[in-house]
This record gives C-alpha cells, structure tokens and sequence, in this order.
C-alpha cells in the first residue's frame, strides 16, 4: 500500500463530504454542508488558515481531517498552533492505523511550517490522542442563571452588530485574555471568520432550526459590550462575549434584554464557555461542567517545551473558537 496525504479538493473533498456528513451535517441537507464549507474558504480568514487534507491509497480516500493555522498565546508568549478538526476514518477502512497515520504526517508538515503546537478537540476518549503525546487542557461549560429585571428591560439600545464594531471587539477579546495563561490570539480577520462561520451554519440550516444573534451596545458611536448567541432547541450557546468594562454590567443588560424579548413562557438554557474572571452583577454560574469536546495539546518541535499544568481559570477559550 502507498498512502500519500494530499489537499482534500474536488473529488476526493466530494468524497469526504459524503463521508463525513451524516455525523457533523448538523441539520445541513448534504448540499447545504458542502456550501457551508466552501463559503468558510472563501472568508479572507478562512482562504489563508483553513484546509482540509485527506490521506489517500490510490483511488481511496482512507481518513480527513481540517487545519487551522492558528495563533495561541500561552504564558505570555504567542505562538503558531496546527488546530487539527474533523478527524474522520471511512467505516471501511477503520482499526488500521489509518486515523493515526494520517495525524503523524499532518504534524512532520506542521514541524516543517514552523508551527510550534498543535491542538484539537476529541470527541472520543481522550487516550487516542494520548498516545500521541497530546494532553488535556481544562475547559468548562458554564450554566447561567440571569437576574431577569422584573418590571421590563432595561432601558438600552442594543442593535445588531456588524461590520464597524470589529475593531472594539478585538481591543474587548484582547484584554479579556491578557490575563489568561491560554489563549486563542484572535485577529479582527478571525474574529470575523468565527461570527461568519456562525452564522453560516445558521443561514445554511432549515428556517427556525437555529439561530445565531451578534448584538452590540454602543456609546460614542463605537460598541462597548457585545455578545454573539446561538439558539437551538430551547438552548442559547453564548459563542462569545464582552464589556470595555471589566465589571460587565452592560454585557449582563443585553442577556436581560434578550430574556425580556423571549416569548416563551419556558426560559431558554443558557450555556457559555465563560471566562471565570468575567462576573456581570446580573448574573450567576449555576453549574459548570468539563467540556464534552477536550481541548488537548501538544509541543512540535520541542518535545520539551514547557506545558505546565494549566488550571481552567486561567483558560480563556470561547465557544466561538472551538473548531
Ligand atoms: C476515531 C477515528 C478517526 C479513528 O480512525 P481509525 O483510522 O480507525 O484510527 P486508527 O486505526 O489510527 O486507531 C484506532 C484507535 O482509535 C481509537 N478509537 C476509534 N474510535 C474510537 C472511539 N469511538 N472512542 C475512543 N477511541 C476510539 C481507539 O483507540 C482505536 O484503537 P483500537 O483499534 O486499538 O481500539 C474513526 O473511528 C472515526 O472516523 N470515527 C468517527 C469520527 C470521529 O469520532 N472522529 C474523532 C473526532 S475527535
């Protein structure tokens, strides 16, 4: 058998689309999930950091999988991470190492890329990846509880956010991880890319199935608290968050708005993958769970690259930025 990793374009992507579609279609008809992947490619983001490589043996496509090339600040320092998503093997050829094959040649490549780490989410047992020398990071979905203002809204203009409010939000995400340990180094092209992506997902999917919100509050005409939320089945995902103000109460008001908005007499559950040091007074973390997806890690180069035991606290990695 001679494999060879090659770029995942045009019969063999078609292929790992049929392939992959009933697991990650995620209310996409088949059609619809193959626009949403090529619309993610032709974001200015998506064009220069995102692929898909699959490991081929002649005409059969054995495993696929997707590359970010991201940047991470940890400790201080950013670094150049291989962000490794949807790693799929075709039933068939499944428990032949074709899976692990495929992740080693993606990172000798990623060696010679220069990228110094890389990371993924597993949403299988974390021992796969174990062996191959990755490690757990601490990621917890919160729960929360909103004081709903009795007595209506408050009264604040929140309208739909858009292209001018990037610039504000980047400076938002920015402070809100200088303190962190790790921490996705999210550029306005990226921060673009992960609403964009968003939203496609929503647009792509039938009327009503789910919905994704980007709403700013602005004052001076530039947006000082923002928030981006995906709602499904009765569920509102914040995918990311912020306040030019560290105490957050403008980014609370908006979650009251939202709620005062809500028709249902049912709340909706509201997850997030919230920052521990962001604490709006209207509201509480009812529950926090480890994330279902790991998030793992691992040094390239250096096999030695200090990774010292990071606490979920000084995490701060958005629902928006898992991929
Ligand atoms: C996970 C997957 C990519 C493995 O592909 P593969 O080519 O069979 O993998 P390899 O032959 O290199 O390695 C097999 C190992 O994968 C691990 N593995 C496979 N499926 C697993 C699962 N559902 N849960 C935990 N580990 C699993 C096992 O450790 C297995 O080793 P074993 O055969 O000794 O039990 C494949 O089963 C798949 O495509 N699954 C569906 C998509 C998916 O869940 N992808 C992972 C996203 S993080």
């Amino acid at each position: 058998m001679s494999f060879h990793v090659v770029p995942a374009t045009g019969a063999v992507l078609q292929q790992v689309l049929d392939d992959t579609f009933p697991l990650w279609g995620d209310g996409l008809s088949r059609e619809n999930y193959g626009k949403s992947w090529t619309a993610q490619l032709k974001t200015p983001w998506g064009r220069q950091h995102l692929d898909r490589v699959a490991l081929v043996d002649g005409p059969h496509v054995l495993s696929s999988a997707k590359r970010y090339d991201l940047s991470l600040r940890i400790d201080g320092r950013i670094r150049r991470v291989l962000g490794i998503g949807a790693v799929f093997t075709a039933t068939a050829h499944r428990g032949r190492g074709c899976a692990r094959e495929l992740l080693v040649r993606m990172l000798d490549t990623a060696v010679t890329e220069g990228q110094e780490f890389a990371m993924l989410f597993s949403e299988i047992a974390p021992a796969f990846y174990e062996r191959l020398d990755f490690v757990p990071v601490p990621l917890l979905e919160s729960t929360l509880d909103i004081d709903q203002k009795r007595g209506g809204a408050p009264a604040m203009l929140v309208r739909s956010g858009d292209e001018r409010d990037l610039p504000s939000i980047v400076e938002m995400s920015a402070s809100r991880s200088a303190g962190a340990r790790l921490a996705l180094d999210r550029s306005e092209e990226l921060i673009r890319f992960m609403i964009t992506r968003k939203r496609i997902q929503s647009g792509f999917a039938p009327s009503g199935y789910r919905n994704t919100e980007f709403l700013v509050v602005e004052e001076g005409h530039q947006a000082v608290a923002y928030l981006v939320s995906t709602e499904q089945d009765g569920r509102w995902m914040i995918e990311e968050a912020g306040d030019r103000d560290p105490a957050g109460a403008r980014l609370g008001a908006i979650l009251q708005v939202m709620l005062a908005r809500h028709p249902g007499e049912r709340l909706p559950e509201i997850k997030c993958w919230w920052p521990h040091a962001l604490v709006p007074p209207q509201l509480k973390v009812a529950a926090a769970t480890p994330t279902q997806e790991v998030l793992m890690i691992r040094p390239l180069r250096d096999r030695i690259l200090p990774l010292p035991p990071l606490a979920a606290a000084e995490v701060v990695y958005w629902h928006s930025d898992y991929f």
